[in-house]
């Protein structure tokens, strides 16, 4: 996993923003990865960074057990910016002083930049600039050779540097957004300080994959299951390129889908792409089980094990294949490797797991090293269109976790209805791209209503939008009332067996965005 020469090394003291360090360095087209602060200096030696960036953390740098780096980082000839918690460990290992501040800063600050030199070049004469503290600590003595480059009323020393190594420490997180020249100063470290050369590009990312996967995978074999989002498509996409036929890319039609997708991913892969695809309709099968139940657990593990169950029996027709290839993304990666561990993990993952081991299948996970964004600009260099590189999030169980209590064909085909509507007015109000997602939830409630002159006693759908820019946490979405109403008229009007639409106006946590 070397996609590039020149590399940043993050080592993470377990902040809750270490992830962003990370996109914004890739923003400025240089490449990182994220590394346990733990991680020994052999490795680190064999990592070979052009630059290190320490991360903030919860830890104050006296408290026994504060977590520490090894000191000969320095020494490695390379620079090194410590943010926040970094800075106050690059202090205390070189010989300055740490304070606990008596008053917690957190928040916006203004900030002057007294030298604008290194990651403030560019930003001197521009007033005070508007930056995001949290510490708790402060610098009270630079280490010797260190000179303040920034100060905020509240921090002396605000940024400090000792310019001849290369070595930065800032007390705020130019990572945030509230830091809005913060990309500036990363950019100004990755590019400026250490040298690197804005070559991350997904353009490159492709060139270089295809043809290590063409190296890599020489003669092999190599199944994916594709589900039509994002990850596995491009995957597909990715791997057809690299390989062409020797990819067959599986799509399992388990009748749990939205409406026209089978169709759309068909003439995408077959068609365009020309990817070797086998859609298999099982939707009879994963139906047939679902009869009669309604507890959302029994759902998804039914669910779950009908899909191996159909993708082992498609993959065995092919006779010998090597390698299962998956969509996995670096945010999953940085999740099983954080200083923090998995302990930290929130959400548990839902989706088929086990299928490489049951199947003695090498694994090929070509996205790996990729952030979301990054994966949906590959989707797109490889001629994918925007209804699948933009597409919302859409659960492994399909419209089964949506329709509370038993799916029937007839509840199945009205929760359809009424989420292509959802869409389409969603789409045309030009918000699809701005939400985290939005769709229909068919509700086993009936009300009373009146149609004509005719009372109707129905079903109920809720509709669901939500804000979110990992799932973990999601608002709803203030949708505009004229959006909402057009919703509603068209669900009651068009869809048959349901005269009352709600909107849903919980946050996760403490609901989830999906109701089962
Ligand atoms: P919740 O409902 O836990 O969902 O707030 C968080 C995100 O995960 C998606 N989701 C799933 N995705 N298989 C998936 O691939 C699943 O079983 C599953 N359940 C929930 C959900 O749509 C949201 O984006």
């Amino acid at each position: 996993m070397q996609p590039v020469d020149e590399k940043i090394l993050i080592l993470d003291f377990g902040s809750q923003t270490t992830q962003l360090i990370a996109r914004r360095v890739r923003e400025a087209r240089v490449y990182c990865e994220i590394h346990p602060c733990t991680m020994d200096l052999e490795r680190i030696r064999a990592f070979n960074p052009k630059g290190i960036i320490l991360s903030g953390g919860p830890a104050s740098v006296y408290e026994p057990g504060a977590p520490q780096v090894a000191p000969e980082i320095f020494s490695l000839g390379v620079p090194v910016l410590g943010i926040c918690y970094g800075m106050q460990l690059i202090t205390h290992l070189l010989g300055g002083k740490v304070a606990r501040g008596t008053k917690r800063e957190y928040g916006p600050a203004k900030l002057e930049v007294l030298k604008p030199v290194g990651i403030f070049e560019g930003l001197g004469g521009m007033g005070p600039l508007k930056v995001w503290m949290s510490h708790g600590d402060r610098i009270e003595e630079l280490p010797p050779g260190f000179e303040v480059l920034a100060r905020t009323s509240n921090s002396p020393v605000a940024a400090m540097a000792e310019l001849s190594r290369g070595i930065y420490g800032v007390q705020f997180h130019p990572e945030v957004a509230h830091t809005p020249q913060g990309q500036q100063m990363l950019a100004g470290f990755v590019l400026g300080v250490c040298g690197c050369s804005p070559s991350w590009t997904m353009h490159n990312f492709v060139e270089a994959t295809v043809a290590r996967l063409r190296q890599e995978l020489k003669d092999a074999r190599v199944i994916c299951a594709l589900s039509g989002g994002v990850d596995s498509s491009v995957v597909a996409a990715l791997l057809n390129r690299a390989i062409g036929d020797r990819l067959v890319a599986i799509f399992v039609d388990n009748g749990l889908l939205r409406q026209g997708e089978v169709e759309e991913v068909s003439k995408v892969f077959r068609e365009s792409l020309k990817v070797n695809l086998v859609v298999v309709d099982a939707a009879q099968r994963f139906l047939t089980r679902l009869r009669g139940v309604t507890d959302p657990e029994q759902k998804r593990k039914i669910i779950g094990h009908t899909f191996i169950e159909v993708f082992e029996e498609e993959a065995a027709k092919l006779g010998k294949v090597d390698y299962l290839a998956q969509g996995t993304l670096y945010p999953d990666v940085i999740e099983s490797v954080s200083y923090r561990g998995p302990a930290a993990k929130i959400k548990t993952h839902h989706n088929v797991g086990g299928l490489p081991e049951r199947m003695r299948l090498k694994l090929v996970e070509p996205l790996k090293e990729l952030f979301k964004d990054e994966c949906r600009e590959v989707g797109r260099q490889l001629g994918l269109p925007e209804t699948i590189v933009s597409r919302q999030p859409f659960p492994g169980p399909g419209l089964a976790i949506r329709i509370l209590g038993e799916v029937t064909p007839e509840r199945l085909a009205r929760l359809r209805a009424a989420d292509a509507i959802v869409q389409e007015e969603v789409r045309s109000a030009g918000l699809y791209t701005k939400l985290w997602q939005s769709f229909a939830v068919l509700v086993p409630v009936k009300t009373v209503g009146v149609m004509g002159d005719e009372r109707t006693y129905e079903e109920v759908v809720a509709v669901r939008a939500v804000e979110s820019t990992d799932a973990m946490t999601a608002d709803w979405a203030r949708l505009p009332y004229a959006l909402m109403e057009r919703i509603s008229s068209r669900i009651i009007n068009e869809v048959a067996g349901v005269n009352r639409v709600v909107y849903d106006i919980s946050s996760k946590p403490p609901a989830t965005i999906e109701w089962e």
